[in-house]
């Protein structure tokens, strides 16, 4: 383990407890478990907490919602957020609660200080009341236009638009949200913490924090337009009762805003499991060593690094909001170090919204048979980082089976079943492969230099460049020929990319826990995963195996992990997750909905340029020629015939041509075939592929068959699009599905795909009679 002394203490923003969460909701805490679980694979003492945002006037008007009490609502939806995560895979050390009472001590005692030190005053203030509702509203509870840039639907806490922090009283036009009267301005008491006196000191620690922790652009610019622009107080209480109590005279009837106490949930919850560990008879610690060394009772040895994950929308409340209840206590509270802030990912062409069941939540992708470690891939390959993402089905379909089937899954199938099948599962001893591992480790260090900046979609796809870089060497050295004929050469790539394949493992452990351990499983080892209460394996690799080679030995039966997602599953899912509007069109049109489902492919569903792209990544096309041909007994369509492709084993295709073409027209033919679609049997004979043709009707009026010719290509020779790479790597294996999701056609006697021509050897592939029309 690294002797690394830094801490590093891990918050993500607690989701608000009322409601289910989503994709989009589910980021935070995703990215903060790859940051947590590289920290603790790393060797930095790590601590990471999250937890539900219990209180405020969204719960109490839940709860009357859904008949429950406000601490029943809490407790039905805490179990599902937990349920939820879990199901994800998030390793918490602690996913807590705020409606306890350890966050009623802490917030307490952090608002005493800051009473004792003459940042809380308090006002009589107008605030608006809701006749019709007989209720004061809370923020979120008053619609109207911004006062600053007139948005007309800026919430009573916050213009969305502009970001400007408001007081529900400055908006113009308000409504109450829950029944859209006019609200009446009525006078009450509050608390209110001074932030403009805080200011100075606010400023000094941000200057120096922002540059040491390196903020994002936009967190550092909408920090300082707050400060820039003059701070306000802010109301710290609320006329509720569902909420932490107010410590003082006269608020018997109040309690806290719950942004005041919901930051201070982070240390609550660290305070939880401590205690929770106490009442278990653990041995426990002091959560004070965290948040308050200088108070605790242990000792830290080192710095701790607090690093925030939270959505663009809440950088305020950290960036000013919270460093300043902590600041203006006078205590040497543990703040934001690094805030890794994303922007929203929406779904499909809007938003996701519960009300209108549109988008996938949690309990959703639960429930869609679809692993865990797939819907993890998906979003950190596009965390969205700079800019909005938008989540499509199709997209969603084609990164994972491009990337994580077609890439990383195929690099680790086609080398640990090489192995298992030619070296009877023992990993052949070799020579290092000197110049594959310097690009290894390259990117090894740049992933590793973007996770300790939690940059984790960069460090993600540098993780990927390996394995593209390592299928390739996989398909330059052709074990599958060398084996025969040079069995060093064969040895050495397998040795090399076993000992790859361990440091991919460890590097993806973060981000496919699962997955991970899997395939670490089939080399005979665990990857490092401890957190609290689970303790990681004795002898699990952590970040310092990386690039070590040794204790690699046999590799055990392996399976695919990952399945490709057809377009058939893809569309079921659209329709399923599409919301109550697309019910609404169907309701109107049963009849062509119904039609539309039927037939079993719609083709094509790709654009013409996702067609292209799809084909390059996916699908191997090479030429082959009949060495042998003889009918299969069992069925009278079918022809049996063994070709060479260039592989040095024969390859058996069945084709259904009987009816069509002859043995002898068929025999030492060099024709096109689709070299890696996954074997079917056929009337007993397993066939490896398909043969490609085109059909035609011939002047009386008969159906014929040509198949396509490459007589002038050697048996092996890829067929590719014109203008990519004849090297490409392709999927090792592809369903029909995928094949027929590509159309190819013969246009006036050029075949093609998307008007992009297929060439062997250079020269384009003609037909002479099935001039126009698919080829399949
Ligand atoms: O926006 C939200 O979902 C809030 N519940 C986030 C709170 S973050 C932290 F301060 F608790
Ligand atoms: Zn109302």
């Amino acid at each position: 383990m690294n002797n690394i002394k830094t801490k590093r203490l891990i918050t993500s923003a607690l989701p608000y407890v009322n409601n289910i969460p989503h994709l989009g909701n589910l980021i935070q805490m995703l990215s903060a478990d790859v940051f947590a679980r590289f920290c603790r694979s790393r060797g930095y003492e790590t601590m990471y907490v999250c937890g539900t945002d219990e209180y405020g006037t969204a719960t109490e008007t839940k709860a009357l919602q859904e008949k429950k009490t406000a601490r029943e609502l809490c407790d039905y939806y805490y179990a599902i957020h937990k349920d939820i995560y879990e199901w994800f895979d998030i390793a918490f050390d602690k996913f807590g609660r705020t409606s306890n009472e350890e966050c009623t001590e802490i917030t307490q005692s952090i608002f005493n200080d800051l009473d004792k030190n003459g940042f809380i005053k308090e006002h009589t203030s107008k605030q608006l009341f809701c006749p019709k509702c007989n209720m004061f509203l809370a923020d979120r509870y008053v619609d109207g236009e911004c006062p600053k840039c007139h948005a007309p639907d800026a919430r009573g806490d916050q213009c969305d638009s502009c970001g400007t922090l408001l007081d529900p009283t400055q908006l113009l036009k308000p409504r109450c949200h829950t029944c859209g009267s006019t609200p009446e301005v009525r006078e009450t008491k509050h608390l209110y913490i001074d932030l403009p006196s805080i200011a100075p000191k606010l400023e000094a620690w941000m200057e120096k924090a922002s540059v040491e922790g390196k903020w994002s652009a936009n967190a550092i610019q909408m920090t300082k337009a707050w400060i820039r622009d003059g701070l306000n107080e802010r109301a710290i209480t609320r006329d509720l009762k569902w909420g932490i109590p107010v410590p003082k005279a006269g608020y018997e009837n109040k309690v806290f805003y719950v942004w005041f106490n919901a930051p201070i949930g982070y240390m609550s919850i660290t305070k939880q499991l401590a205690d929770e560990m106490k009442a278990a008879g653990k041995e426990t610690f002091d959560w004070k060593k965290w948040w308050l060394p200088s108070e605790s009772s242990e000792k830290m040895d080192g710095e701790i690094k607090l690093f925030q994950f939270i959505g663009k929308d809440n950088i305020p409340f950290h960036t000013v909001v919270f460093p300043c209840s902590e600041i203006g206590t006078g205590k040497d509270y543990t703040k934001l170090y690094h805030m890794s802030s994303t922007e929203f990912l929406n779904y499909e062409d809007g938003k996701f919204s519960k009300s209108k069941g549109v988008g996938v939540f949690g309990s959703d992708a639960k429930e869609s048979g679809i692993p865990s470690d797939a819907w993890r891939f998906y979003i950190y390959y596009n965390r969205p980082e700079n800019q909005d993402y938008q989540f499509t089905w199709k997209d969603f379909q084609e990164k994972y089976n491009k990337e994580l089937i077609g890439n990383l899954g195929n690099l680790v199938n086609r080398t640990l079943l090489f192995i298992n099948k030619n070296y009877s599962g023992k990993i052949p001893a070799g020579k290092k492969d000197e110049a594959l591992w310097a690009q290894v480790l390259e990117h090894e260090k740049k992933a590793t230099e973007h996770l300790e900046w939690a940059e984790l979609k960069d460090a993600f796809h540098e993780i990927f460049a390996i394995s593209d870089i390592c299928n390739k060497a996989f398909q330059a050295a052709e074990p599958w020929k060398a084996v025969k004929t040079n069995k060093e050469v064969a040895d050495n790539i397998l040795y090399n990319l076993a000992y790859v394949i361990k440091d991919l493992m460890i590097m993806i452990q973060p981000y496919l826990p699962k997955y991970s351990q899997v395939v670490a499983g089939y080399l005979g080892h665990t990857i490092y995963d401890a957190h609290f209460g689970t303790p990681a394996k004795e002898g699990s690799l952590t970040w310092e195996d990386l690039g070590k080679m040794e204790g690699l030995d046999t590799i055990s039966e392996t399976s695919v992990y990952f399945t490709p997602l057809d377009n058939k599953a893809m569309e079921e899912f659209r329709a399923k997750f599409s919301g109550k509007q697309n019910e609404k069109k169907e309701e109107k049109q049963p009849k062509k909905q119904e039609k539309k489902a039927e037939p079993k492919e719609e083709k094509p569903a790709l654009t013409p340029e996702q067609q292209i792209d799809f084909f390059n990544a996916n699908i191997e096309l090479r030429v082959a020629k009949i060495t042998d041909i003889k009918p299969n007994p069992d069925g009278d369509k079918l022809y049996i015939e063994t070709m060479d492709d260039g592989s040095g084993t024969p390859r058996t295709i069945q084709s259904g041509l009987r009816k069509y073409l002859t043995e002898a027209e068929l025999l030492g033919k060099h024709v096109v075939i689709a070299a890696n679609l996954a074997p079917r049997k056929m009337r007993g004979v397993e066939s490896y592929g398909m043969l490609l043709a085109g059909d035609y009707t011939d002047e009386n009026g008969k159906e014929c068959v040509e198949v396509l010719d490459a007589s002038w290509a050697a048996p092996g020779t890829k067929v590719v699009l014109e203008g990519s790479d004849v090297n490409a790597v392709k999927k090792a294996e592809i369903s029909g599905d995928e094949f027929f999701s590509v159309a190819i056609e013969a246009k006036d006697g050029i075949v093609g795909i998307a008007g992009k021509k297929l060439l062997a050897d250079g020269k384009e592939i003609k037909t002479t009679k099935a001039l126009n029309g698919e080829i399949g």
